[in-house]
């Protein structure tokens, strides 16, 4: 059990039931944290900020934004600060996946994933900064990949890779830049997981094999991590990777 009373988050891509978004966010709302469901869809972001918010009493809000458009999130992030006062904590786990060869792979395609996973993580992070300074309290965790690490492979192709590889290389430098203040930036690496991204049917032939423990992640699983980055526990632990992948990736 951590201890969130008092805290508010940012989450992004807390759009389905299925996803990482919605279980981090009730992982970390059992434990009294305040949330932000951010979502480019916002139906499911306030169906599930409407459900924190009667099953644990906690404060919730939806914020409909695109993290890809920079004034959607200068937005969301003034909506955040003026509702709440003070926001501790952004999770950055909102992301698309894909596969396409990369004969076939479009500067449409990368550009787009990129702008998603990648910029999308820099610009919530570049606009939460300041305030967190201010403050002088901050935990930035962002959902990466296995793909980041070994090759994007099943997970998602060359640009998935890249964009989850560069999200690794961006908390790093961004943990340097913001330690004396008190912030803290991490990253969470999951393997193979049981939500609906890019529509990706893991081809257990391929990969099943390579997971020591012979099973797919909970989404459970993933959401302690992130829970345990985000708390005041993980004091001491900054430009940290946890890798939540059942053995498929060891460094
Ligand atoms: N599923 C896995 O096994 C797995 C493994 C490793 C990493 N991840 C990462 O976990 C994160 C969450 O993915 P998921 O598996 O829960 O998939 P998901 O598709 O269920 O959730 C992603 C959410 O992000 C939202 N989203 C997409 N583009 C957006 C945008 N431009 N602006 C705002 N919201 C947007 C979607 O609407 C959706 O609600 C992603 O960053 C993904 O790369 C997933």
């Amino acid at each position: 059990m951590m201890d969130f009373k008092g805290r508010t988050a940012i989450i992004t891509g807390v759009g389905s039931e299925r996803g990482f978004g919605a279980a981090i966010a009730h992982y970390m709302a059992n434990d009294g944290c305040n949330i932000i469901c951010v979502n480019r869809h916002v139906e499911g972001a306030e169906r599930i900020a409407q459900a924190l918010h009667e099953t644990y009493g906690v404060r919730t809000l939806a914020i409909r934004t695109d993290i890809s458009e920079f004034e959607q999130v200068e937005r969301m992030i003034h909506t955040a600060i003026e509702a709440f006062g003070k926001i501790d904590i952004l999770i950055n786990n909102a992301g698309i996946s894909e596969r396409v060869g990369i004969e076939d792979l479009s500067i449409e395609q990368w550009d787009r994933m990129m702008r998603i996973d990648l910029y999308g993580t820099f610009y919530c992070s570049k606009l939460i900064v300041p305030h967190m300074r201010a403050n002088h309290y901050g935990r930035i965790v962002t959902v990466s990949s296995v793909a980041g690490k070994r090759g994007g492979g099943v997970f998602g192709s060359s640009h998935y890779a890249a964009a989850k590889a560069g999200q690794l290389g961006f908390s790093k430098a961004l943990a340097r830049e913001t330690a004396k203040d008190g912030i803290t930036v991490n990253c969470v690496c999951p393997g193979a997981c049981k939500t609906d991204l890019g529509g990706i049917r893991f081809e257990e032939k391929s990969v099943m094999p390579e997971i020591l423990m012979g099973r797919r992640g909970e989404n459970r699983e993933v959401a302690a991590a992130v829970a345990f980055l985000a708390s005041e526990d993980a004091s001491y632990i900054t430009g940290e990777e946890i890798d939540v992948n059942g053995g498929l990736h060891i460094d």
